[in-house]
């Protein structure tokens, strides 16, 4: 079976991380990997701040605990997302409104966004599905207008760009997933990317138990104690020295990821201009990363149709996500604004290939065969 995804491995991990438990003897927190990594994280993306999480997840907890969201407070969000930002801002209370995609990237549309704003509204927050940007530039002059919080999911969008800034630095706040299903992995893990240096010590003491140890470690002060709510948010020494190993060839693994990208794209165009499938679409403000590379199918039963296909090939080819507005937690803690033209009947359409860093290219070709073969036959 070719799986849509292998977990990256690449050898340096195995070195660094006997050094972290052999040589540093440092296994726990905020030792010299997880330093290495937030600089190599701030340097790439020019934020003050780059806070080592134990997962995207918990970067979003933060920062909705940080944006002081609470109980009455409404945030928008797309419906066509991972529950993880839902879930963020849900357990402070809040409820989530969520606003249709646009078809073509499948992000939130920045032009219904305004329309979903009440007196309760308190964040806009954005997901880069695919690692594809949202149109920032409207949905950031909206949340200026109405000042709101701008929070930027963008687990999947590390080494991507609109306009030529990283995303996770287009809005207040960002996050970045380092899970196993990411472009670059810690097991487990994420960031949380600061762009007002003004949150940097509450973030500190949020992951770190409420405590102010980051400024005891730093001589600012000659002992830490608890000074507000906080819980663990720092991963262990042993994830940060594996993605530290992804880090050095960074680049390298992303021009892989397009190039793998590129080629299901041209091997599958003709497709596209015949009509039988679409094609995923990144406009020309942004830079990809490669994290997805995805087709659409005519509707749900043609995708059935293609997946069972597909396994009979030997191809694991995937859905994601179910609609959150239409899922039990969805109905009880959120609602959803204006129609739902996209969200559903685009989710039910899109089906992912596989694409991660070791597929070889005969194994591209033969994905792509697969898929000729299918549709071809469909007409
Ligand atoms: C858009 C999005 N947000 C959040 C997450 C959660 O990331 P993590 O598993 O690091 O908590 C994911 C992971 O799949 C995701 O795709």
């Amino acid at each position: 079976m070719i799986p849509y995804n292998m977990p990256i491995f690449v050898p340096g991990m195995l070195e660094n991380m006997r050094q972290a438990c052999e040589v540093n003897r440092k296994v726990s927190g905020d030792g010299p990997f997880t330093k290495k990594a937030s600089k190599w994280l701030e340097e790439l993306t020019g934020a003050p701040k780059v806070l080592l999480t134990t997962s995207c997840s918990h970067a979003l907890d933060m920062m909705a605990v940080l944006c002081g969201i609470g109980p009455g407070d409404e945030v928008i969000i797309p419906s066509y997302n991972f529950p993880s930002a839902a879930n963020a801002f849900v357990l402070r209370g809040a409820t989530c409104v969520f606003v249709d995609i646009r078809p073509d990237t499948m992000n939130i549309d920045e032009t219904l966004i305004e329309h979903a704003i009440t007196s309760r509204t308190k964040a806009i927050c954005v997901i880069h599905y695919a690692g594809v940007a949202c149109e920032m530039d409207a949905i950031e002059s909206i949340a200026r207008r109405h000042g709101l919080f701008l929070l930027e999911d963008a687990a999947q969008g590390m080494l991507s760009a609109y306009n030529g800034r990283p995303l996770g630095t287009l809005g207040d706040m960002g996050a970045y997933s380092f899970h196993e299903t990411k472009n670059f992995s810690m097991g487990e893990g994420g960031c949380l990317i600061l762009t007002d240096a003004g949150y940097q010590l509450p973030a500190e003491m949020l992951r770190e138990k409420g405590t102010d140890r980051s400024r005891f470690f730093r001589g600012e002060v000659d002992k830490y104690n608890w000074q507000t709510m906080g819980s663990s948010y720092l991963p262990s020494e042993i994830n940060a020295a594996c993605l530290c190993a992804q880090l050095d060839i960074a680049h390298k693994i992303t021009s892989r990821r397009l190039q793998i990208w590129r080629a299901y794209h041209d091997g599958l165009f003709d497709l596209q201009a015949e009509g039988r499938i679409e094609l995923p679409a990144v406009p020309p403000e942004c830079r990809s990363n490669g994290h997805i590379f995805f087709i659409k199918c005519r509707d749900i039963q043609e995708r059935t149709g293609f997946i069972a296909h597909m396994r009979g090939r030997g191809v694991t080819a995937v859905f994601h996500y179910v609609p959150l507005h239409d899922s039990p937690a969805g109905r009880k803690y959120g609602r959803f604004h204006g129609e739902d033209r996209f969200t559903t009947a685009e989710s039910e359409r899109l089906v992912r290939l596989p694409l991660y860093y070791e597929l070889q290219d005969a194994q591209v070709e033969y994905v792509i065969g697969c898929v000729r073969e299918f549709f071809m036959k469909a007409s």
